[in-house]
């Protein structure tokens, strides 16, 4: 089979909405330091997303919710100085754009002047696009971001599949064409079913990437650390593991520590 791939130098929101008129599929995955993105970007990936997963793999935190601007602020900045060809989207935290449009145009506006990103991502439907448009006054792309929204897991209380019932799916539907018409370049969706995420990307013009939302829509993203097997309690059916490096570096550290007990580690040569 022939895979579309365009030859672009460099991501910019108009690479990805041209790669969707072209029918060439969008690849985008997390990161939030500077060695793995500058992995990430080597490798061809189209987008990074500094998401606000940040706050579970690498913080530790249960949810979305603890990570602060700051702190996004400092991954953002790690994973920008990596990356060359990618185009780098940066999420606004939980509690850093809900308040009112000016904190949410102040908070973009601090990920875009102190991390050197190229754009921010922020979840919910009609209800932030008010935000949405203020943010772009200032020439700040946005990306949505609907389905399973993590930052209201309380609200919600499952991280199981959304918008399965029909009035659900409507609404997701409204939410997206209203996403589309604030001027969201583009749009995630997380954790919905297949057939709904089709007819979603089919209805919009901006380019729709799926998580857990099947293969008929314009790009799909994972979480860096779960595709790699570094996350090996987490199991969802939508996750493809591409590596085991829980077990890797499981293997290399124990190999490490019995080399050290053993004065196998330094050998002659590893030494001045
Ligand atoms: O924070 C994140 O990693 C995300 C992706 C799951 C889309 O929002």
């Amino acid at each position: 089979m022939s895979v579309a791939r365009s030859d672009f130098k460099k991501i910019t929101t108009n690479s990805v909405q041209e790669m969707k008129r072209n029918g060439e599929k969008i690849s985008m995955l997390t990161a939030y330091d500077y060695t793995l993105a500058g992995i990430v970007d080597k490798a061809g990936v189209d987008v990074i997303l500094v998401g606000d997963s940040a706050s579970n793999v690498m913080a530790g935190h249960e949810t979305t919710l603890p990570i602060t601007l700051d702190q996004m602020i400092y991954h953002a900045g790690a994973v920008v100085r990596a990356v060359k060809r990618a185009l780098v989207v940066v999420d606004l935290p939980f509690g850093s754009y809900q308040g009112n449009s000016k904190e949410a145009l102040n908070s973009a506006i601090r990920i875009m002047k102190e991390s050197g990103a190229h754009a921010v991502k922020m979840e919910g439907g009609v209800e932030v696009t008010e935000s949405i448009r203020r943010i772009l006054t200032a020439g700040i792309p946005v990306m949505g971001h609907l389905g399973l929204t993590p930052q209201s897991i309380y609200k919600f209380g499952t991280y199981t599949v959304r918008a399965k019932e029909e009035a659900e799916a409507e609404k997701l539907l409204d939410d997206a064409r209203a996403l589309e018409d604030a001027g969201c370049f583009s749009l995630v969706l997380e954790k919905i079913p297949a057939q709904l995420a089709q007819e979603v990307a089919a209805n919009l013009s901006i380019p729709v990437i799926g998580i857990g939302a099947g293969a008929g829509v314009d790009g799909q993203v994972l979480v860096l650390h779960d595709m790699l097997g570094m996350t090996h309690e987490f199991h969802p059916r939508f996750l493809r593991r591409y590596l085991d490096l829980y077990g890797q570096i499981n293997g290399a550290v124990q190999q490490y520590v019995e080399d050290v007990k053993k004065v196998d580690f330094p050998n002659q040569k590893e030494q001045y």
